[in-house]
This record gives C-alpha cells, sequence and structure tokens, in this order.
C-alpha cells in the first residue's frame, strides 16, 4: 500500500482524511498528546484495520475520540453510572478538549471490538484543530491507538509515524510535532475519588483539585491489557541511573539527562530532557530522544530519574515500562 504525508496546512489533507474515514479507512492524525491512528469508531471493519496496522491485539481495546458537542456524544455512546455524573460532568467540563480519556460503561452502539469486549469504553475530546474539524465532519466518533506498531514508542512527530507504518496506512497528516508529548491520562471515576490507570498529559494535582485521586492497582491495570508493563518500549535496554553515578562503558552508552548535559564522562551520545528542570519540556522531548538513541546503536541507554510530580508522574511511567523489558 502506498502511504501519503500531507501537510495539515495543505487545504487537501482536511478532504483527503475525511474522505478516507468515510469509506472505512484509516489514517494517522496529529493530536495533542501524541499522533494517534484514526478510523470510524462505529464501523468495525474499520477498528480491524487499526489492530492490523498496529499488529495489536485484539484483547487491547481502543480509546474513542469525539467532538465538540460533548454531551451529545457521551450519551449515544455511554450510559454513565447516576452516582457518578456529577463527577463525571466537572471533569469533562474542566479538562475536555484535552488530554484526559475516562471510562465510562459503553452502549451497544460501540462495537465490541472497539473496547475488546470489555464493559466500559475510553472516551476522549482531543484538543487538536484539525482533528476536532475532521470529527465535525465526519460526524462520527474516530477510534484512535497510537500510531505506532504494538509495544513501541508512541510518535510524536509525522516522521515516527512513517517509520512505524509505512506502506501499511493510507495517509498521515503531518502537523509538526506534538505539544505535550505523552498520551492521555486514563481514569476511572468512582463514587468520591477518581482512580487513574495511565498517568498521562493531565496530572493528578490538577485532577485532585476536582476529587481524590488514587494511582490504579496492578490488578486494576492487568484489567486493562495494553497497560502491560512492556509497553512504550526502545529496541535498546534502559536503566535508571543517579545524577551522581558513574558507568562502566559509557562510550558505547546514551545518557539521558534531567537538567544540564553532564560531562565528565564520554557517552557516544548525550541528550537533557530539558536543561532548565521543565517538565513539560520534558514530556514534549521523551518519546524522540529515546528514538534518537535507539537510532545512534547505543548498547545501553541511562536514565536520570525525573521528580514524581505534575508530568514527571507519566514520563518515569512511560521510562519504568521501558526499562522493565530488560529486567
Ligand atoms: O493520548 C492518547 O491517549 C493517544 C491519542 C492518539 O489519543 N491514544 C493512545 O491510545 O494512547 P493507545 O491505544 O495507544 O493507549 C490507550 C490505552 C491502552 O493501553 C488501552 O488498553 C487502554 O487505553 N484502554 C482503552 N480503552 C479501554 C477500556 N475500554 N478499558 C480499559 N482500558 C482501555
Ligand atoms: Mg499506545
Amino acid at each position: 500500500m502506498k502511504t501519503d504525508l500531507i501537510s495539515a496546512q495543505d487545504p487537501a489533507a482536511l478532504e483527503a482524511a475525511v474522505a478516507c474515514i468515510s469509506r472505512g479507512e484509516i489514517v494517522a492524525l496529529p493530536t495533542e498528546t501524541v499522533y494517534g491512528l484514526a478510523g470510524d469508531a462505529l464501523n468495525p471493519a474499520a477498528v480491524a484495520k487499526i489492530f492490523e496496522a498496529k499488529e495489536r491485539p485484539n484483547f487491547d481495546p481502543l480509546i474513542v475520540h469525539v467532538g465538540k458537542e460533548r454531551k451529545r456524544w457521551v450519551q449515544r455512546l455511554a450510559d454513565p453510572d447516576k452516582h457518578t455524573t456529577t463527577l463525571v460532568e466537572q471533569l469533562l467540563r474542566r479538562f475536555w478538549p484535552g488530554p484526559l480519556s475516562i471510562l465510562l460503561r459503553k452502549r451497544a452502539l460501540v462495537p465490541d471490538i472497539v473496547t475488546a469486549g470489555l464493559p466500559q469504553v475510553a472516551l476522549r475530546m482531543p484538543a487538536n484543530h484539525l482533528f476536532q474539524t475532521i470529527l465535525e465532519r465526519c460526524n462520527r466518533p474516530l477510534a484512535a491507538p497510537s500510531a505506532n506498531r504494538f509495544g513501541k514508542i508512541s510518535p510524536t512527530t509525522a516522521g515516527h509515524v512513517l517509520e512505524e507504518l509505512k506502506g501499511r496506512i493510507p495517509l498521515i497528516i503531518d502537523a509538526g510535532p506534538t505539544t505535550i508529548g505523552v498520551e492521555s491520562t486514563i481514569i476511572r471515576v468512582h463514587l468520591d475519588y477518581i482512580e487513574v490507570l495511565r498517568p498521562g498529559g493531565v496530572t493528578h494535582e490538577e485532577l485532585g483539585e476536582i476529587a481524590p485521586v488514587i494511582d490504579s492497582p496492578r490488578t486494576a491495570i492487568v484489567e486493562a491489557p495494553g497497560q502491560t508493563l512492556s509497553h512504550y518500549a526502545p529496541a535498546t535496554p534502559l536503566y535508571f541511573i543517579g545524577r551522581e553515578e558513574t558507568i562502566p562503558q559509557a562510550d558505547r552508552s546514551g545518557l539521558i539527562c534531567w537538567g544540564p548535559v553532564r560531562t565528565g564522562q564520554p557517552f557516544a551520545l548525550a541528550r537533557s530532557l530539558s536543561e532548565v528542570f521543565d517538565l513539560r519540556e520534558a514530556a514534549a522531548r521523551l518519546f524522540c530522544t529515546l528514538r534518537e538513541m535507539d537510532k545512534a546503536g547505543v548498547d545501553r541507554i541511562y536514565v536520570e530519574p525525573l521528580p514524581e510530580e505534575g508530568l514527571g508522574r507519566a514520563i518515569m511511567n512511560r521510562l519504568r515500562r521501558a526499562a522493565s523489558l530488560d529486567e
């Protein structure tokens, strides 16, 4: 299959994406978090193409993206528990459009293939203008996982998508690097607290302004099969390293710093997620830095831990998953 790459600036981009989706094809689109591989969520055959292109096991459910008419879409797709509707409504008003995916009991309209047979569907309203326009034009919800092969690092540029899915999908819309850089936060809402299944672009601190927040226990993570530990993995083994620690064979290793790039040891490649300890900048650079390390062909990647606050939680979550592969 030939894969077209069209700039989001090109007036043809919108039409091409809408035409693709309307005929049951799939398209890689930018969101504010990472690039997604989008298809009509109400068309099981289109959704099946997403699984196929990603080589994603069919037990791993997809997030459904909805357009601006929040209430209409939530009502059509989900049947929220009446005990939690007030809290859900507060969260959606505050964080949509944005990097928050919320699990709600699904209605029959949502095909089982989308939720992998699970009773809940993850809904999110992305904060990307083009994506929003496409949602409006198609007048359909769009299922969209990150546009990478299963188990690999999420793409934050159209170039990353091309590396992952060239020849497997008909179209990629290029809108430059994504702004947030880590995926959405996935939550489940309870009577009086919020359970976080995947930390992401909306922080615990922000959610905590609405209701108490707990991290999902591991059992709940197993319930969402895509949350397996070996996710978000670069090909190269990854280890954490203290700022003062020295490394054997630094000359064959890559180093990812938190703060100024340290000197003293001759690393093959050294990068900083943020020279000025800015967690937003670090999130935006995380996945492309991991890809750069993979491409450089280093034997090992060493990473300095980041503080587990704000976006640091999502970043450390992804890094731990990357590190676990080699344990
Ligand atoms: O920022 C994001 O969330 C991006 C952009 C494209 O929107 N999407 C994304 O999708 O990261 P994906 O498929 O790569 O990760 C979604 C995770 C998966 O691990 C999946 O297991 C979980 O969400 N998930 C989706 N639907 C679920 C459901 N109904 N129940 C439990 N977990 C679910
Ligand atoms: Mg993914």
